[in-house]
């Protein structure tokens, strides 16, 4: 277990843009930072952090809270796992209490998983270095392929005992269970018998974003054409190949500072554009690029350059690759390297200063590029010639900025000498096709009307309680502790013996003016997330502790922590769309506090009042008239008491 203390520390040390900025670039706004949602697919930002409420919240999906629910939802830390990263980030010494063996095998299967594939990481690296066959077969192959050993351990290469079980027999006498073994696929179990996957092979461990290790892939040493050359991690829990890009947790300093990112095809080629100086580079490590993937590189920059091996064969399968990105909404360029030549072997013999100028020279946008392809495969074929242009126009109808449509439309008409108008009509063809279908699945994703009007109010009238519990918390969270003047209004009577008001200023806080006033009409919280956070608002307060929201948030367990940041980011929304804001703000701003507070107070007495009645006037309906069991002067009463609560109403306004 971690100690309390370490964890105190931990979160006074960490800033939530910090740790945020390493996965999602932020840009600043206001006070605030914001970026696009790294937990939905958009184009437009609505993911905010804010520093000064050390929060974070992602409107598109509505999930929030602090730095640490933050790790727990994207990089799926459990709570010790987050803190332990966040101690590292930060250089903070994580004291542990004792565990016991319970706690121990308590440890959730995810953990272990990690833990196995970091321990073999570790074994095969030792291998590499320490053992002669590790030296002599593996070390030796990395070095004539040009690593160097610093490059080596970066990239925390290994490599794999050429024998059925050395790993996994080191490995389950090291107490790690063979059910983790085979989960990870590093261990092929079958019936009794259990082989090391990886037997012979040199190992690239495959990393998070964060830095975890997630699976490896394997590269044999013979030129044996019956095996695989690469064998790659099976599918687990925490290894899954179509959200992982290889490279990504040494590249992704440099992709943002460079904002630009290399797509190469190999491990190799990630390696030795690093050792060569270039680090904004990852891998999608032979499979087809997915979206997941190219999200992961979103977050960091807009801009892909995808760079091809000479060969041409599968380029265009590659292309595909290419739309997908342009779909995403990102700049793609594309680069070649000469024939014979990939990525790897190009930097591995030329200088930074020759590749860096060989990339700036080669890397063209997507409708040059395609038309080179052309150009190379039959210039004066002019059934080629229609197809290419065809599929020009398909990449750029995906396109979402239609700015940049126009743009690429007048290129291509330029450079396949075809006039633009056709290119428009066959652009917007595409257009509206896409659009039918789209709206053809939206109207068969409808669900049918609803009919049952009942139900329907009662939805409606739990939604206004809860919309005013929600308000009720965010003025305790807001102004809890602010003293403010409150017009008190004393029932009374006139000469006449009419029911009249005698208003009473009164100062006093917010949260004494709510809780005293609630009181008074014993009102409970419908909701259970408001109800625990209000006792505990109110009990902090009378403690006369300081609602710091920072340290507050934090001390409070996920489902409350996560209403709290709704609440407190709510008003945040409105900088990302300035258009929805000037309504809004006009609404509550030119509005006193005290004056919210009163009509909030109000309003949720009344609401609670109309439910009353409803319910006494239902039973009333529904009884015989000899047994009457409610009271009709009960009814009265409540209706008495709603007339007063609307005045009182509309005096506050
Ligand atoms: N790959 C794979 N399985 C294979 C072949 C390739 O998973 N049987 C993946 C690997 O991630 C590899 C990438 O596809 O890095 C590119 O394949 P290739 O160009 O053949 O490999 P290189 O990285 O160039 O490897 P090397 O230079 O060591 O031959
Ligand atoms: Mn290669």
């Amino acid at each position: 277990m971690i100690a309390k203390t370490t964890i105190d520390n931990v979160f006074e040390t960490a800033r939530v843009e910090e740790v945020i900025g390493d996965f999602v670039q932020l840009k600043k706004s206001g006070s605030n930072f914001k970026g696009l949602s790294p937990f939905s697919d958009e184009r437009t930002p609505s993911f905010m952090v804010s520093p000064v409420k050390q929060i974070w919240k992602d409107f598109s999906s509505g999930k929030g809270g602090n730095v640490v629910a933050f790790l727990m939802e994207h990089e799926h830390f459990t709570y010790p796992e987050a803190i332990k990263y966040l101690a590292k980030k930060y250089g903070i010494e994580i004291e542990e209490t004792e565990q016991s063996d319970e706690q121990k095998q308590q440890a959730d299967e995810r953990e272990s998983l990690y833990l196995v594939s970091e321990f073999a990481k570790d074994y095969f690296k030792h291998v590499l270095f320490k053992t002669e066959e590790g030296k002599a077969i593996g070390l030796s192959y990395f070095k004539e392929r040009g690593f160097t050993e610093e490059t080596i351990k970066k990239f925390d290469l290994g490599f794999s005992p050429d024998s059925w079980d050395a790993f996994t027999n080191h490995a389950i006498k090291k107490g790690y269970k063979l059910d983790y073994l085979d989960k990870t696929g590093l261990t092929i179990v079958k019936g009794e018998k259990q082989f090391d996957r990886f037997k012979g092979r040199v190992m690239f461990p495959i990393r998070s974003m964060s830095g975890r290790t997630l699976g490896f892939g394997g590269r044999i040493l013979t030129n044996d054409k019956k095996t695989a050359k690469y064998l790659n991690s099976p599918e687990s829990d925490i290894y899954h190949k179509s959200k992982v890009l290889y490279g990504i947790f040494h590249a992704k300093q440099s992709i943002a500072k460079e904002d630009n990112c290399y797509l190469v095809e190999g491990y190799t080629d990630v390696i030795q554009f690093h050792q060569t100086g270039i680090e904004n580079v990852v891998s999608s490590s032979g499979t087809a690029l997915t979206p997941e993937q190219i999200r992961l590189v979103n977050r960091l920059t807009q801009n892909i350059t995808v760079l091809f091996d000479g060969d041409a064969a599968g380029l265009r399968a590659s292309l595909r690759g290419v739309d997908l990105i342009l779909e995403q909404g990102m700049n793609v360029k594309i680069c070649t390297f000469p024939e014979g030549e990939d990525p790897d072997s190009f930097s591995r013999k030329n200088s930074l200063e020759k590749l860096t100028t060989f990339l700036e020279e080669n890397s063209r946008d997507f409708i040059s590029f395609k038309a080179s392809l052309l150009a190379k495969e039959a210039k004066n074929d002019p059934i080629k010639k229609a197809d290419t242009i065809r599929d020009m126009v398909v990449s750029i109808s995906k396109i979402p900025d239609v700015i940049k449509q126009e743009i690429y439309i007048k290129e291509c008409s330029r450079i396949m000498d075809i006039s633009e108008e056709v290119l428009f009509n066959t652009l917007a063809q595409l257009v509206n096709k896409d659009k039918r279908d789209a709206s053809r699945k939206k109207r068969s994703d409808k669900k049918p009307m609803e009919v049952v009007s009942a139900e329907k109010e009662k939805a409606e009238k739990i939604d206004v309680q809860y919309e005013l519990e929600r308000k009720i918390i965010e003025l305790l969270l807001l102004y809890g502790t602010k003293e403010e003047d409150f017009e008190e209004l004393i029932l009374d009577t006139d000469e006449k013996g009419d029911v009249t008001f005698k208003p009473e200023m009164q100062t006093t806080t917010v949260f004494q003016k709510i809780f005293l006033d609630l009181q008074e009409d014993e009102i409970e919280f419908t909701n259970e997330a408001f109800k625990d956070l209000y006792y505990d608002i109110i009990d902090r307060l009378t403690r006369e502790e300081d609602l710091k929201v920072d340290a507050f948030v934090n001390s409070l367990q996920p489902e409350n922590a996560s209403a709290v940041t709704d609440i407190l980011m709510e008003e945040e929304k409105y900088s990302l769309h300035d258009w929805e804001r000037n309504e809004i703000y006009v609404k509550e701003k030119s509005h006193s506090v005290s004056q919210v507070v009163s009509e909030t107070i109000l309003n949720l007495r009344r609401e609670l009042v109309n439910q009353k009645i409803k319910e006494l006037s239902g039973a009333i309906k529904e009884q015989s008239p000899e047994g009457s069991q409610v009271d009709l002067q009960d009814v009265v009463d409540y209706i008495t008491l709603k007339k007063v609560i609307s005045e009182k109403l509309r005096r506050v306004l």
